[in-house]
């Protein structure tokens, strides 16, 4: 067999990109306040910024756009895109929003209260702000052996099923209105979570009367990955996978930006007749009618075509292993990141990285800035910056659990030799990591705050 996974698609329309100078990227790191969300797109070269929405849509997907029918109810494209989700996930009732996070918001705004708590093995930021803007706590339970980023422990997204039966003997039932599991878990270091896992999550939901919900917005990257990795499942397609994960729980959300392939969309999907009733009503007030919500007709048919292709196994394939290339390349090189790697970004571990920084003074966004500079890439911190505050009482920055850079790769979007250029421009970082500045922040606001801080390096500029 020959060792090279190809891209399974051809190039028919380009995209350029602008080339930069080291110089000029000085410049735009300091009018960016040293935040890379502040950064023009044009003025990156490889955006590794999100997989969301990011990827290149397939010549189907196009086609299905001009097919889109715009009619206000009832259209065509909502009834494809409902049976296109029915046929991969069989949940019944499917609400379509115009992302994942208003998904979110409208399944937490119909089952929590204030003071209620929900578990999740690692809730993405914007599914724990949606929850704690309902007065709600939002409980992470990864797995301890998370915590050991480079052992080849091959499911480190599973949840602490010991720690979710605590949380239901802390809190009682009748706080805690459903459970999620993230598929894969994206603030965990985009690791998959096995079967067994979900399996077990899903016996304790039923012993306690609780709905499990998945955030399910990778999870065809999760069901490849469970394929390789777990026993039993090598023989099964990832759509059986699919399939039989999603049969553990009652519902999801999904932002279709990610293994949907597509721009914009999402959705909430159920098999609770009454759930679905009281989701729509909130849905008409923010979203839209039932059969468009958030979304045009178009994006309806290019997301019922994205969400066949997104399980689709050479693709999966070619994916899965251009991320591990990425990874394994680094590693072999010395650079510390999350190992096993996931389905759709590498995370670098910034406290190993720049072991000189303390978390107070962000390694993560020196990297993700030194990146920018070196080589024009564009990473995203999630660590302190993203998960810490300032205690209101003293100033100084309550530290995240991990520090950590994600480099996220966009579906379909670049090629190897982008890839090859990747894993230069981070050894590059590596190598000079001695003279990475630590930062502060000078401008942060109160929800989600990493979107929109202003920085500046400590000492000597990272960019001098
Ligand atoms: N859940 C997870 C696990 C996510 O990764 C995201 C988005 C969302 C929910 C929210 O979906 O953006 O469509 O509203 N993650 C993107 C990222 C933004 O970069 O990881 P959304």
């Amino acid at each position: 067999m020959f060792k090279t996974v190809i891209e399974p698609f051809r190039i028919k329309v380009v995209e350029q990109i602008r080339m930069t100078t080291p110089e000029q990227r000085t410049a735009l790191l300091a009018q960016a306040g040293y935040n890379t969300f502040s950064l023009r797109s044009e003025d990156v070269m490889i955006d590794l910024l999100t997989d969301s929405g990011t990827g290149a849509m397939s010549a189907e997907q196009w086609a299905g756009i001009m097919r889109g029918d715009e009619s206000y109810a009832g259209s065509p494209s909502f009834y494809r895109f409902q049976d296109s989700i029915r046929q991969v996930m069989g949940f019944e009732h499917v609400i379509p929003t115009h992302q994942g996070r208003a998904a979110e918001r409208i399944l937490f705004g119909v089952t929590c209260a204030e003071c209620d708590v929900v578990p999740n093995n690692s809730h993405f930021d914007t599914t724990r702000a949606n929850i704690e803007y309902r007065g709600a706590t939002a409980l992470d339970l990864p797995c301890a052996e998370l915590a050991d980023m480079s052992s080849d422990y091959p499911f480190k997204g599973n949840m602490d099923v010991e720690a979710l039966r605590t949380a239901f003997a802390t809190y009682g039932a009748d706080r805690i209105p459903l459970v999620m599991l993230t598929v894969t878990n994206n603030s965990g270091g985009g690791q998959p979570v096995s079967m067994a896992n979900a399996r077990e999550v899903a016996a304790v939901c039923r012993e306690f009367g609780k709905p499990l919900y998945l955030d399910a917005c990778r999870i065809a990257e999760n069901a490849y990955l469970i394929k390789q990795r777990e026993p039993g499942y090598a023989e099964k397609s990832v759509r059986e996978i699919v399939r039989e994960m999603c049969d553990l729980a009652e519902g999801c959300t999904m932002s279709a930006k990610k293994d949907a392939i597509v721009n914009m969309g999402g959705f909430l999907a159920t098999r609770d007749s009454e759930l679905a009733r009281q989701e729509r009503v909130l849905l008409i007030l923010t979203e839209g009618f039932p059969t468009y919500g958030g979304l045009s007709g178009r994006d309806l048919e290019a997301l019922a075509i994205g969400m066949q292709e997104g399980v689709d196994e050479d693709y999966l394939n070619y994916r899965i292993t251009s991320t591990h290339y990425v990874g394994r390349h680094l590693r072999e090189n010395g650079v510390p990141l999350l190992w096993p790697t996931g389905g759709h970004a590498i995370y670098l571990d910034a406290k190993r990285f720049a072991a000189h920084i303390p978390p107070q003074r962000l390694p993560g966004v020196s990297i993700a800035n030194a990146l920018y500079h070196a080589g024009g890439v564009r990473a995203c911190e999630i660590g302190t910056l993203m998960f810490g505050h300032p205690d209101p009482a003293t100033g100084e920055e309550t530290v995240a659990a991990r520090e950590l850079v994600r480099l996220a790769i966009p579906r379909r979007t670049y090629t190897q030799s982008h890839m090859d250029y990747v894993i230069e421009v981070v050894l590059k970082v590596w190598e000079e990591r001695a003279s990475l500045p630590g930062y502060r922040i000078v401008e942060q606001a109160h929800y989600l705050r990493h979107f929109s801080a202003r920085l500046e390096p400590i000492g000597q500029s990272p960019t001098a």
